[in-house]
């Protein structure tokens, strides 16, 4: 009864104050026609909850919480930009999380090594089992739990920006693909082209061909690089932008590349959840959302003929979707051998993301590839990743 009085004393106390309130100040919610009745953040809401329950179990609380919250950048140092910003990113408080993470841990090695000599030999093994990183490649990122936003980016007398805003995770695929010197490299979907950026600063590429089968977004790719990279470097025969489906890749180039990436298209959780337009949710493209993993298998088998024997490949996604993770790569490894009598051999990520791991939180129970989960103090990812070797 009390309540009800509460109830009673305070919607007259707001229609007191709506009195006070000029008219023309009075905001009345409107309905437009146009407004779905299930918006797609709502669909994607609901699907996650059922699935990434089952899924993730205790986990999965901590893991929306994240994922509906502000994410954390990285900013991707552009090399190929005169003016030197890594000062005024150092003055920022912000570190590159690659050379600083290499460096220490190699350094961690050579300390334990001072103190038992015995072991030295251990270190000697240790450190050249330790994942070779591009020293080229360097992705600058605020503390934990600091959620300052990066200033954009400047251009230098040339035009060129000076770095590349994106979820620092995105670089962890990139960095696993391991470039060498000469390699020739296919990025199967590649707009609009952050990690193509990631590729680039490696400066190690010999041939690098760039396809995506967007139109639109081969356009928006291309204007990318023409912000970052110096138009030399672009008009080379040493780089190839296509817009093919790369499914079909198998049938155009087979075992040609040394290191492929498969940077999917999938149901891009984190956008999924926070954003209304293009959204895969979308009740009309619910068709769409369904052939994900098949596209996916499609490309991933693709990218695996397309590589030479011996090549590496790095498939990767933006989604913690088990199936078009885990299962996507499980099927390709038996179709590979099933339809092309191709080998692969998984390669395990888990001494390059044990690097990362004051950085990013990591999956802790994949049997295959790795992942960075959202977390509210390093709110990036999710990412997933799995590196495969073609042995035949
Ligand atoms: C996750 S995005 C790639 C992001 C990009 N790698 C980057 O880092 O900026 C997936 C891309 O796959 C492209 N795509 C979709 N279907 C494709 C297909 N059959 N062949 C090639 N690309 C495709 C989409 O147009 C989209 O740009």
């Amino acid at each position: 009864m009390a309540l009800r009085v509460d109830a009673t004393l305070l919607i007259r106390k707001i229609r007191d104050l709506r009195s006070l309130t000029f008219r023309r100040y009075r905001v009345k919610e409107k309905w437009a026609a146009s407004r779905p009745k299930h918006p797609p953040t709502s669909l994607a809401q609901q699907h996650f909850d059922v699935t990434y329950n089952t899924q993730l179990g205790q986990l999965w609380p901590s893991v929306r919480v994240a994922l509906l919250s502000e994410r954390k950048y990285g900013a991707l140092l552009n090399h190929f930009c005169n003016d030197a910003f890594v000062e005024d990113l150092h003055s920022q408080g912000c570190t590159d999380f690659i050379t600083g993470t290499d460096r220490e841990v190699r350094a961690g090695l050579e300390c334990d090594s001072e103190f038992e000599v015995e072991k030295r030999d251990d270190v000697v093994q240790q450190q050249s089992s330790l994942p070779h990183l591009s020293p080229n490649i360097k992705c600058f990122v605020f503390p934990r739990g600091d959620i300052t936003r990066f200033k954009p980016a400047r251009p230098d007398m040339s035009g060129l920006l000076s770095y590349y805003l994106m979820d620092a995770a995105s670089v962890l695929p990139c960095l696993a693909l391991d470039v060498h010197e000469g390699h020739n490299v296919l990025d199967l979907c590649a707009a609009p082209g952050g990690k193509t950026l990631a590729l680039l600063q490696t400066q190690a590429i010999g041939f690098l061909c760039l396809n995506d089968a967007s139109v639109s977004r081969t356009l928006r790719l291309r204007k990318v690089l023409h912000s970052y990279i110096p138009k030399q470097l672009l008009s080379q025969e040493r780089l190839r932008i296509t817009s093919f489906d790369g499914t079909k890749w198998a049938g155009i180039e087979p075992n040609t590349y040394d290191r492929v990436l498969v940077d999917v298209p999938c149901t891009t959780d984190r956008h999924s959840l926070m954003e209304d337009d293009n959204n895969i949710f979308t009740k009309s493209r619910t068709g769409e959302r369904r052939q994900l993993p098949q596209l996916q298998l499609g490309l991933l088998l693709a990218g695996v003929v397309a590589a030479c024997p011996g090549g590496e490949i790095v498939y990767s996604t933006c989604t913690l979707s088990h199936i078009q993770n885990v299962g996507v790569v499980e099927q390709a490894i038996y179709l590979a051998q099933e339809n092309h009598g191709i080998q692969l051999q998984v390669v395990d990520l888990r001494p390059f993301t044990h690097m990362f791991r004051n950085t990013f939180h990591f999956a802790s129970d994949l049997h295959l590839g790795e992942m960075v989960v959202p977390h509210l103090a390093a709110n990036f990812g999710p990412i997933y990743m799995c590196k495969l070797r073609r042995l035949t």
